[in-house]
């Protein structure tokens, strides 16, 4: 019997495209992509990724229409709350928060429009494709205020006399730069995540859902992480220790003729500046080598 297959659903074309593509391949994951450019196939995973509208992520995983998404928390968290925990809004729990997608949803005003804090908007007309996500953070701060939901544009609202400042998505700043918005609160900060289906998955999807999480945090984990090999005294063994950012234990290497040198590997979960090597040299370390990583298997 065939395989089955897990279906991911990823961002057809946005801000989180490129960057789910480049993890999957990190991941090992080799797609074959066909003429509809919708649906790829995986090669050598049982895993093919559906190319589909961000906003639509939750539902089809939600739905099961999908095992997996790859989504930004702004939208996974609006949809949670829309379907309120009676829809089962609850059942949408991320599996692993992603480096990618950084982004905040902010409240902007128009440039020069005085704005004091959040009493400020009092009585306000606020345009957002966000309605839930804005109406949580106005009742937490007991601001009564007009949501004025829209599908897209929300910047324009201002000019076009349909609101008097928006709650919109904020990654580089330069939509709101380019129509004089100043972003004055933050109601979210924004990442992409890992959701499943809430169903539960057969013995060999889940097996691969285990390895693909496994595989993520290794690639998570080698961004930064460096391998460093050295020359030391014995006797700077704790300071260099200490001087070696986030690593576990080194491995400790006798060098052949030499009773007091001693080679010093290590793993560091940070990079590796400059005045680090410099402080490593001070303590006596020679022969200092740093090397990137590239996977990584706890
Ligand atoms: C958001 C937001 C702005 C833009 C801001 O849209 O609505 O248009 O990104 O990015 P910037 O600060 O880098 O200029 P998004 O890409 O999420 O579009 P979508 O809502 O259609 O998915
Ligand atoms: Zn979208």
């Amino acid at each position: 019997m065939d395989e089955p297959r897990l279906k991911l659903a990823v961002q057809k074309s946005g801000r989180l495209t490129d960057p789910s593509l480049d993890l999957l391949a990190r991941c090992g994951l080799k797609l074959s992509r066909g003429k509809d450019q919708l649906f790829a196939y995986g090669e050598n995973m049982p895993l093919d990724v559906l190319f589909v509208r961000d906003d639509d992520i939750p539902d089809l995983v939600r739905e099961d229409v999908c095992d997996l998404g790859l989504v930004g928390l702004n939208v996974l968290e609006e949809k949670r709350l829309a379907l309120g925990s009676h829809n089962h809004g609850d059942t949408l729990e991320p599996l692993r928060g992603l480096e990618f997608g950084r982004c905040r949803l902010v409240l902007a005003v128009p440039e020069g429009a005085p704005y004091e804090g959040v009493v400020s908007l009092e009585g306000r007309r606020i345009a957002t494709t966000y309605p839930f996500l804005l109406d949580q953070y106005l009742r937490e701060r007991r601001v009564t205020a007009e949501v004025v939901t829209l599908s897209g544009s929300v910047e324009i609202a201002p000019r076009l006399g349909r609101a008097d400042l928006i709650c919109d998505l904020v990654a580089t700043g330069s939509t709101l730069q380019a129509n004089h918005l100043t972003e004055v609160e933050t109601v979210l900060e924004s990442h992409a995540v890992f959701i499943r289906t809430p169903v539960p998955l057969s013995k060999q999807k889940a097996d691969w859902v285990e390895r693909l999480l496994q595989r993520i945090d290794g690639v998570q984990q080698v961004r930064e992480s460096k391998y460093i090999m050295l020359h030391a005294p014995r006797t700077a063994l704790p300071e260099i220790r200490r001087l070696l950012p986030g690593s576990e234990a080194p491995t400790i290497i006798p060098l052949e003729g030499c009773a007091d040198r001693v080679a010093v590997h290590a793993v560091c979960r940070e990079n590796v500046f400059w005045e680090t090597l410099e402080s490593l040299k001070k303590v006596g370390a020679s022969a200092l080598l740093v090397l990137p990583v590239e996977k990584m298997l706890a």
